[in-house]
Parts: structure tokens; C-alpha cells; sequence
């Protein structure tokens, strides 16, 4: 479905985001037909650029981040022709490119500001906005992480918005919201009769995230300031726990269902200074050389100036949720680079049967999981227990029930920007953070980092392409379990 015209304000033009993932998204949208000429996407930062040279920006970006199969020299020329340009220095606003030259005043065009910028210049561009007059009451600001580095931050980050916009106009990107299987867990849950009623302790043993990456951190900027914890723990594990944990909101409205994700951030059990060993680890990678490749550790891949940092580039928890659905199911959860594989995965591990008749047969039975992988070959897998085909007497065996979307639809999937930008024109905010969710999230971090400053220990050493530290499994082998890995 067509959105509204709208009038897109990209701060931070230039940048690394913007070129990698907001371009090439819209420009799915647009060759989809979502959007066209009557739309505008704005580009303002400090550069001195023309309208051309922006124009030049979006060509490349598509060409090099855009597959191929998706290039139509037709509809990148008419994509660019409806991006333009103003050069803005927040810091200076009386040298300012005229931006209210381009914005259109007609209350039926959108009105967004995308800051894709770092959090420090939130509050100077919403005051720039507030004071030049392009605020409006019904335009929207979205933003992204790093939304702080702990509460007291995110706070600070939070109140500098509000100064001049409403909570209902601002939409926070956790990117992993905006992935098709995430959004599918909504669909999994809710509009099948079928799980909801064995979705509680009574029937489910334990929850396991895992969202691992092959990729190695020490060269990203800004990574050894943040780790792991606060890189994908605070935010998009924490939303795919709320997820799977939260209870069936009344109805698709944007509040209705962030009211019951924040309701299980708020009851995540705090882990204490005490506990901190036993129910998290935190790991950092090491190089590898074998006689034919090398890959470099952590360190290695370091500045200098940053050399010798403990920060973890791996994280194992144990999370539980105190309310009468989850009492005494932990969620473990786990993840970190440079590890064997790029997998994002939730393992829903049900109970054990409560009596064998199968003394006789090979095999034992094993408890049913339900796998749902979100990257890559995204699909759903429930794990069950059939008779292995043969006159050759009872064997048990654990086969999938498969369903994978590639075999499945036909259909490219979307990248997650692609639902999350024209969900701001459309006004839906289902799939963004609220304030409140946020805070909950590092008010419950924050005291797993202080716990780790407490104790003072490096963090463990993992080789690069491994599942992590030891420590890791015997977070979750103490307690009788193991990891789930695709054999
Ligand atoms: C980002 C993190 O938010 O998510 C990165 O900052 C991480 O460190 C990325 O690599 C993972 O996203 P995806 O979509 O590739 O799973």
C-alpha cells in the first residue's frame, strides 16, 4: 500500500548508515511502488554538497549496496531525482542552508527527521528544528542506538528529545524489530491457537537466545567503548526476549503491545553482585593461525591507544522472568563475535514426557524444541520425536517438522529498514522503542556492568571461531542443559 507523500530530513547525510541502509531501503520501497516523485528525501549535514553531488550519494549507494537483480537504470534515475540537499551546522544555525525552502508546508505531506548522527547532537538538531520553525506538532524524529551507555545517559539523551518533541513523535530503531522472522514470532504466537496454551513453566523447560556473528569488532569505532552487553544485550536480545516472554497484548495497537513488552523487562530478576559469576560470562577473542589462514584476535585488531581493553566481545546470561507464566524457566541468552557462525536463533526447549513407554526401543525420547531462526535461512522447526521407518523394530528419532521460508515464499525478504522507515510516514510506531521500554532495559544492564566492574576480572578468552568460552557452557551445563546447535 502507497504511503503519503512525505518530506524525509536525513541529519548525518553522508554518513555510514545512511548510504548502507536508509538509501538502499527506500529505494526498494520506491522500485515496489510504495512511494515516488511526489516524495522528497532531504539530505542536510555539515558538507558543502550540492543538490547533484547528493544526488551522486544516493546513485552510488544503491550501485554498490543494492543487489544487483534489483538495479533498474529507469527507476534509479527517477530515485534520485527526489533527493536534494541543504548543508547544516547545528552549532552555527545563522549560516544554515535554507531547509524551510524545501519543506513543504501542505499538512497531508509527512513530515520526518531521521538523526543519524550521534546521540550528542540529538538535542542541539531538535532545538535547531524547534527554533527555525520546521518543527512541527505532527512531524516525526527517528533516532538509534547507542541511545546511552546506561541509564543515566539514556536519560539525559531521552530529556533532550522531549524538550521539543512528544513521545508520540518520536521512533526508536531497534533494527531487529523491522526483521521479517521477528515480526513473525507476533504471527507464531497470536494468530496460531495452537502454542498459547503450552507457552508457560508448566510446559516450557527453558528459552535460548543465541545471536552469534562471524565477524570480528576491533576495527568498528566505536565497539570497544560499548561491548557486547550494551551492543545487542540491552537492546535487540532484550526486545526478542520481550517477545517470546510477553503476555498476549488486547490488539495490534503500538501501546498495547509495548505496554506488555515493558511489563517483562520489568519483571527480569535482577542479578547481584553475588551472582554475577555464576550467571553471566563475559569473553573476548583470541587469534587464531593455522598453516593455511590466520585470524587475527581482539587485540590484534586494535588501535594501540585501545590495546590491553577488557571490554568483552561476548556475552552468556542467564535471565529470569519473575511473574506466574515464567517462574523458574530461565532464558539464556548468548552472544559475541568472531564466532563460528552467523546464526540468530531462539530455541524454545519444551518439557520432558512425563512417563516413557519406550523402555524396549532404541533411542530415547528427547524433550520437543521449537526453533525459530531468524538469520540466516530464516524459517520455523519444531523438533519431534518419530519411529524410524523399518520393520527393524522400535527406534526413536528426533526429525524437523521444516518450515523455511525460502522454500516456502518466492518473495525477496525486506531489510528491516525497509518496514521501519515507511512505518514513521505511516504513523505506526508497533515496531519502535518506547522511552519507558529503554530505561527498563538498562535499569536491569546496568547493574550486570557494575557487578563486572565490582569483580574486576578480565573477561575469558575464546578462540576465534568458536561458540565462546568455556565458561559459556558450563553456564548452562550446571543447570543440566546445553546449548542447542544444528547438527
Ligand atoms: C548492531 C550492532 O546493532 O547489530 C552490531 O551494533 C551488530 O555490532 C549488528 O553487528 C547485527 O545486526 P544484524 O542485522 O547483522 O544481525
Amino acid at each position: 500500500i502507497p504511503v503519503q507523500p512525505f518530506d524525509y530530513v536525513v541529519f548525518g547525510a553522508t554518513g555510514d548508515l545512511t548510504k548502507r541502509k536508509l538509501i538502499p531501503a527506500l529505494y526498494h520501497r520506491f522500485l515496489d511502488g510504495q512511494f515516488d516523485e511526489k516524495s522528497q528525501i532531504i539530505g542536510a549535514s555539515r558538507s558543502q554538497l550540492s543538490d547533484a553531488d547528493f544526488q551522486q550519494v544516493a546513485r552510488d549507494a544503491v550501485t554498490q549496496f543494492v543487489e544487483k537483480d534489483y538495479q533498474d537504470a529507469g527507476v534509479i534515475d527517477r530515485f534520485v531525482k527526489i533527493f536534494s540537499y541543504v548543508s547544516i551546522d547545528v552549532s552555527k544555525p545563522e549560516e544554515a542552508g535554507d531547509l524551510g525552502k524545501k519543506l513543504r508546508e501542505d499538512p497531508k505531506i509527512v513530515r520526518a527527521f531521521y538523526l543519524a548522527v550521534a546521540p550528542d547532537l540529538f538535542e542541539p538538531i531538535a532545538e535547531f528544528l524547534a527554533k527555525k520553525k520546521y518543527y512541527r506538532r505532527d512531524a516525526r524524529v527517528v533516532i538509534e542506538k547507542p541511545l546511552g551507555h546506561d541509564l543515566a545517559s539514556s536519560v539525559e539523551i531521552n530529556d533532550g528529545i522531549a524538550k521539543i518533541f512528544n513521545e508520540d513523535q518520536v521512533y526508536r530503531i531497534d533494527h531487529y524489530l523491522g526483521k521479517e522472522t521477528v515480526q513473525n514470532l507476533l504471527a507464531l504466537r497470536f494468530a496460531n491457537a495452537l502454542f498459547e496454551p503450552i507457552w508457560n513453566s508448566a510446559h516450557i523447560d527453558h528459552v535460548q537466545l543465541t545471536v552469534s556473528e562471524s565477524v570480528g569488532a576491533g576495527t568498528r569505532g566505536y565497539y570497544d567503548e560499548s561491548g557486547a552487553l550494551r551492543d545487542m544485550i540491552q537492546n535487540h536480545m532484550l526486545q526478542l526476549l520481550c517477545l517470546v516472554a510477553m503476555e498476549p497484548p488486547a490488539s495490534d495497537d503500538a501501546d498495547a503491545l509495548r505496554d506488555e513488552k515493558l511489563k517483562v523487562l520489568r519483571a527480569l530478576r535482577p542479578i547481584t553482585n553475588g551472582e554475577v559469576s555464576t550467571k553471566t560470562v563475559r569473553g573476548q577473542y583470541r587469534g587464531v593461525k593455522s598453516e593455511t589462514a590466520a585470524v587475527a584476535g581482539y587485540q590484534e585488531e586494535l588501535p594501540d591507544d585501545k590495546k590491553g581493553s577488557r571490554t568483552e566481545t561476548f556475552v552468556a546470561l542467564k535471565a529470569e522472568i519473575e511473574n506466574w507464566r515464567w517462574s523458574g524457566v530461565p532464558f539464556y541468552m548468548r552472544t559475541g563475535k568472531r564466532m563460528a557462525s552467523r546464526v540468530s536463533e531462539i530455541c524454545i526447549q519444551f518439557k520432558p514426557i512425563p512417563h516413557s513407554i519406550f523402555d524396549h526401543a532404541e533411542g530415547a525420547p528427547r524433550p520437543n524444541k521449537l526453533i525459530i531462526r531468524l538469520q540466516p535461512d530464516e524459517g520455523v522447526k519444531l523438533m519431534m520425536m518419530i519411529k524410524d521407518p523399518g520393520p527393524g523394530g522400535m527406534r526413536l528419532r528426533e526429525v524437523p517438522l521444516n518450515l523455511s521460508f525460502a522454500q516456502q515464499f518466492t518473495e525477496r525478504t525486506p531489510e528491516a529498514y525497509e518496514r521501519l522507515l515507511l512505518d514513521v510516514i505511516r504513523g505506526n510506531q508497533t515496531l519502535f522503542m518506547r522511552r519507558d521500554e529503554l530505561e527498563a532495559a538498562w535499569r536491569w544492564v546496568d547493574p550486570i556492568r557494575e557487578a563486572w566492574n565490582h569483580a574486576n576480572e578480565p573477561p575469558q578468552p575464546y578462540s576465534a571461531g568458536t561458540w565462546g568460552p568455556s565458561g559459556s557452557i558450563a553456564l548452562i551445563e550446571r543447570d543440566g542443559r546445553t546449548w542447542y546447535e544444528e547438527n
